[in-house]
């Protein structure tokens, strides 16, 4: 069985002011975690321990998510101290599973419903060093670039080019044979994108890749977060960690989660969803956005395509539009 790594230590920088006292991973996307949504999809494809790679804001997964077992996974943290990127992150993880087992990496803020099993069964069927699972994406430029060839083969990574030779692209999720992990030097700042694979590749190593076009989404910049999220609660994206969680109510383009408080004239709508102890005053309007937990929305107050941070309050008929509306501010974004 394959265990998991997923990489949580990012600074989430493009997501700031969100990301001050939140990493990246433990932001609400449809009332929970996006790590925790992560953790049910490794979870349906048979992974039962998983590491956290933590590092930025890194004391804030352990009093959520425990042990695991909640979820019926085992988990374990690591901890680098400063950020070692992703390869010395993957490197530092590895190091607290002694495993012959293929090692499955996951990038900590992406969606994905792809066949990981699938994924997994072709990688140690084709005996491979590393296979990466790949997307058709229109605009490559953000993403690593990855062209094949007729095999499937991996012939080049190349992180983030200005000319994309290819759409397809590195969607986040790696099957590694555990060996190719221990190779990777410790205790150093190292890429996975930009030093390991282009390595592995010039030394003809077994690098493949997995196509694999089902839903796919990096939520790491502002309209992303809030498209996840809406995808998520209309039920375009897979939504199977909300089985498991403390749901009110779920239905018409709405979700909100046990204990939150809403005025029966207040209209939530276009895939938003309200967390717990939230409080949604009369006639209040909130469509496509995120309320997060414990946060206030004040009667007649209309929020669109928005995040009200935990805590946060909008003001009596106040019109907010693609705003982070934290304790403090409200950032257009
Ligand atoms: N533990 C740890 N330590 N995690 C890290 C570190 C680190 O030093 N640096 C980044 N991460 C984590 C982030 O938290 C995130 O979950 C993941 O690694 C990827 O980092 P991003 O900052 O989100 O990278 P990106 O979105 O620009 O690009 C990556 O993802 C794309 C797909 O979404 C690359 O892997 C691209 O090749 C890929 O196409
Ligand atoms: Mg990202």
């Amino acid at each position: 069985m394959a265990v998991g790594i997923l990489l949580v230590g990012g600074f989430g920088t493009r997501l700031m002011p969100l990301t001050k006292h939140t990493p990246k991973p433990m932001l609400t996307i449809a009332g929970l975690p996006v790590t925790e949504h992560q953790l049910a999809m490794a979870r349906n494809a048979g992974i039962t321990t998983v590491v956290l790679a933590t590092s930025y804001l890194s004391e804030l997964f352990t009093p959520y998510f425990g042990d695991g077992s909640k979820w019926g996974i085992k988990l374990i943290y690591a901890v680098e101290e400063k950020p070692l990127g992703t390869g010395g992150a993957i490197a530092n993880a590895a190091q607290l599973l002694d495993t012959q087992e293929s090692i499955v990496v996951f990038n900590g803020d992406v969606l994905s419903s792809h066949n990981l099993k699938e994924q997994i069964r072709q990688h140690e069927a084709n005996d491979a060093d590393v296979t990466l699972h790949l997307t058709a994406v229109e605009d490559a430029r953000a993403y690593g670039c990855v062209p094949t060839d007729s095999n499937g083969r991996v012939t080049a990574f190349l992180e983030k080019m200005d000319n994309p030779i290819t759409n397809m692209i590195n969607a986040g999720c790696y099957v590694f044979n555990p060996a190719v992990i221990k190779a990777i030097a410790l205790n150093t700042v190292i890429s996975i994108e930009r030093e390991t694979f282009p390595e592995l590749i010039s030394k003809n190593a077994k690098v493949f890749g997995f196509m694999d076009n089902a839903y796919w989404l990096d939520i790491g910049t502002p309209e992303a977060l809030l498209k996840g999220s809406r995808d998520l609660v209309l039920g375009v994206a897979d939504a199977s960690a909300l089985s498991m969680a403390h749901v009110a109510r779920h239905e018409g383009g709405a979700l909100i989660m046990e204990g939150a408080v809403i005025d029966s004239t207040a209209v939530i709508s276009g895939g938003s969803s309200i967390g717990g102890h939230a409080t949604i005053g009369a006639s209040a309007e909130i469509s496509g956005s995120i309320i997060d937990k414990g946060a206030i929305v004040n009667s007649g107050a209309i929020v669109i395509d928005s995040f009200v941070e935990s805590g946060a309050i909008v003001e009596k008929n106040a019109h907010i539009s693609h705003a982070f509306v934290t304790k403090d501010e409200i950032l257009s974004i």
